[in-house]
């Protein structure tokens, strides 16, 4: 086959506050990905994580592009990946359900579509272990998943341009440390605590209730548990909630703040300058949601 192929994948936040591992948004901050017939299989990243990604072709996205071949009964052939990354690495934005979408989605294009996106989503869960990330990156918009034995259910919801904040501490926090950090068991009233906000966050980010959001935006099942172990986590967490609903995106460590356009700029002064007092960098980056999900350019 000799033709290019370009898509794009979004970052996305997973949980929200309260729907943890099955609640997800997609931003409109995106990797942009090129795959074209070469003799080899390579992958060249520029942008966010190039210092840690262009160090040989053996990576998520890789792993996906020819995961997918396997599947289609297919062999990969040659295939010269590059990458244009705005994502955020190990950041709670999704990067590495980004590069498993974006290699996925990218072989599927190449052999001219044999699955379609559910398809996609389940290979996609398989490698990830939850949807979370996976589904509003293939999808777009908030994405609420629900995995019985036989399937994966999505719900879809388009969500209006609100301004997002996502302010992120330049430390290692690896998901893999911010689950095993999460109690094994909750209690009744946590759940409880949980599963109304759940279903009340969707119902805001929806309507753009950004009043509605603050009240319900919360957590009793993975943010204080994971909050003590981000230094200046819990700090600017609550500098975050003084601008509007905040949530440690995904498993961290970035704080994510749906604010007024108007503070969009101050509130990044200040959630950042908590963890600059502490001596840590940030990064920031004020976006808003994507209804987008993963497309061909
Ligand atoms: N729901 C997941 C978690 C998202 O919070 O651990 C990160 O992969």
């Amino acid at each position: 086959m000799s033709r290019m192929i370009k898509i794009r994948v979004p970052a996305t936040s997973a949980n929200l506050g309260p729907g943890f591992d099955c609640m997800g948004l997609a931003l409109d901050i995106w990797n942009e990905i090129t795959f074209e017939p070469a003799e080899r299989i390579t992958y060249q990243v520029t942008g966010e994580g190039e210092e840690k990604f262009n160090k040989g072709a053996r990576n998520l996205l890789t792993k996906a592009f020819v995961r997918l071949h396997q599947i289609c009964g297919r062999k990969a052939g040659g295939t010269a990946i590059r990458s244009r990354n705005e994502i955020f690495v190990s950041s709670g934005l999704g990067s590495s359900a980004a590069a498993i979408v974006g290699g996925l989605f990218g072989a599927n294009e190449m052999l001219g579509n044999p699955l379609d996106k559910n398809a996609l989503l389940g290979i996609a869960t398989e490698m990830e272990g939850h949807p979370d990330n996976v589904a509003p990156a293939l999808f777009g918009g908030l994405v609420v998943s629900v995995m019985t034995r036989e399937e994966i259910i999505t719900r879809h919801y388009e969500i209006p341009d609100l301004t997002i904040l996502i302010v992120k501490p330049q430390i290692e926090w690896l998901t893999k440390t911010a689950r095993a950090v999460l109690p094994k068991s909750v209690s009744r009233a946590d759940a409880i605590f949980n599963i109304g906000r759940a279903v009340a966050v969707v119902d805001a980010l929806r309507s753009g209730d950004l009043d509605l959001l603050q009240k319900v935006m919360d957590d009793r099942i993975h943010q204080a548990y994971r909050l003590r172990h981000i230094s200046g986590g819990a700090a600017a967490y609550k500098t975050a909630k003084q601008f509007g609903a905040a949530a440690l995106s995904g498993a961290g460590p970035s704080i994510i703040v749906f604010v007024s356009s108007a503070d969009a700029e101050i509130a990044r002064k200040k959630i950042s300058g908590v963890f600059e007092e502490r001596g840590l960098e940030t990064k920031a980056i004020i976006s808003k949601p994507s209804n987008w999900g993963t497309n061909r350019m």
